[in-house]
């Protein structure tokens, strides 16, 4: 059955990391013969250049009809001084709450090519698997109130609201205990339930869960506190399986974890829905590095991420397992090669463009 990918490549070098993912979706076209079909939109700053809006209305409703979106990147320091709803991240934030994203699974595997190209020591990163499972729709990024409002004085306060319902934790925990059961079967739920309320019912709601539920009776589950989580990734990294947490938390500690891949280019994500009425599970996949303005349009962006988070589509949204596992390993065959883009580049090894890159995947494929 023909699948529909809506391609929202972005600003900065979103465009650039995306052209190598539809290199390989036609590869796989013509030579495995799958029917996946591209629609291509703007998203983020391309579209406020485009619409005066990060985000139109019809971009949206594709997103909602796709079996998959997959996002490059959005932002970039032209767009630092517009108003804040029409900002590029905006797109994103949309994306994420209408679609009803929950669920952000952000991966970070050490590869064994990459040891020497984290800033850690090789011996603390080698062999790493880590999984962070982000609430991706609550917290602070959506709680209201929110803004910037004047006070007395000509003074000004910004507010932010974190807040989180049990249901929303115990939806997010759920998905980590699930992957948990088909990993290590070790869950830690990062909170700062010492000093926020919300953080009290979080470590509460995913300890009562796991009470409760016999089928996770293999698991063993333990609490952090976020800023020891932040310590201890750094620390020790190989002591986590899945890292359960909140929007923000996530957010930090899943930029920590992916230097310690190596680079930021390396880390994928999904962001996944719960089922709707007729089973059906949205999606969005991307990497989890920002547009990387300073280095656009140079041809030397890292798109090994981006072809990775492509990979998480195949393997959770179109049903071909079989294409993932070989997309993740013709990365790590060309990494074996000793082909680097700048981002991961070390002494003895040869540095390539992201296009020769992206090419030397497809090479590993055939
Ligand atoms: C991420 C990014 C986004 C976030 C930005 C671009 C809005 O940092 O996906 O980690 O903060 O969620
Ligand atoms: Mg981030």
């Amino acid at each position: 059955m023909p699948k529909n990918l809506l391609l929202l490549a972005g600003d900065g070098i979103g465009p650039e990391i995306m052209d190598e993912v539809k290199k390989i979706i036609n590869w796989l076209n013509i030579n495995k013969k799958l029917q996946l079909k591209i629609t291509e939109e703007l998203a983020g700053g391309c579209s406020f250049d485009a619409h005066d809006t990060p985000l139109t209305d019809d971009v949206l409703y594709q997103a909602m009809d796709s079996d998959a979106v997959l996002l490059g990147a959005v932002g970039g320091p032209k767009y630092d001084e517009i108003e804040f709803s029409k900002r590029p991240e905006r797109a994103l934030l949309r994306l994420r709450k209408e679609l009803r994203l929950f669920a952000n699974l952000r991966p970070a595997i050490c590869f064994s090519e990459l040891v020497t190209a984290s800033s850690l020591k090789p011996e603390i990163v080698s062999g790493l698997d880590i999984l962070i499972v982000r609430e991706l729709t609550g917290g602070i990024y959506f709680g209201e109130p929110r803004g910037v409002e004047p006070i007395a004085n000509g003074d000004r306060k910004g507010v932010n609201t974190h807040v989180y319902t049990s249901k929303e934790i115990v939806r997010v925990a759920k998905v980590a205990f699930d992957l948990a059961m088909k990993r290590n079967k070790k869950v830690t739920s990062a909170e700062k339930s010492n000093v926020m309320e919300a953080g009290m019912l979080w470590k509460e709601e995913v300890q009562k869960l796991y009470d409760n539920n016999k089928d996770y009776a293999d698991i063993e589950l333990s609490h952090i506190l976020a800023d020891n989580c932040a310590m201890q990734l750094v620390r020790n990294p190989r002591q986590f399986d899945v890292i359960v947490t909140d929007n923000l938390f996530g957010d930090i500690l899943s930029d920590q974890a992916a230097m310690l891949t190596g680079s930021l280019g390396m880390l994928p994500s999904a962001s996944l829905s719960e089922k709707d009425k007729n089973g059906r599970i949205r999606s969005m996949y991307e990497p989890c590095h920002g547009s990387a303005p300073d280095i656009a349009g140079q041809g030397i962006a890292n798109p090994l991420a981006m072809i990775l988070s492509f990979a998480m589509a195949l393997k959770y949204s179109l049903d071909l397992d079989k294409v993932a596992d070989d997309i993740e390993s013709a990365v790590k065959a060309v990494l074996k090669d000793g082909l680097r883009t700048p981002d991961i580049m070390e002494n003895g090894k040869r540095k390539v463009s992201t296009s020769e890159i992206g090419s030397a995947v497809i090479e590993k494929l055939k």
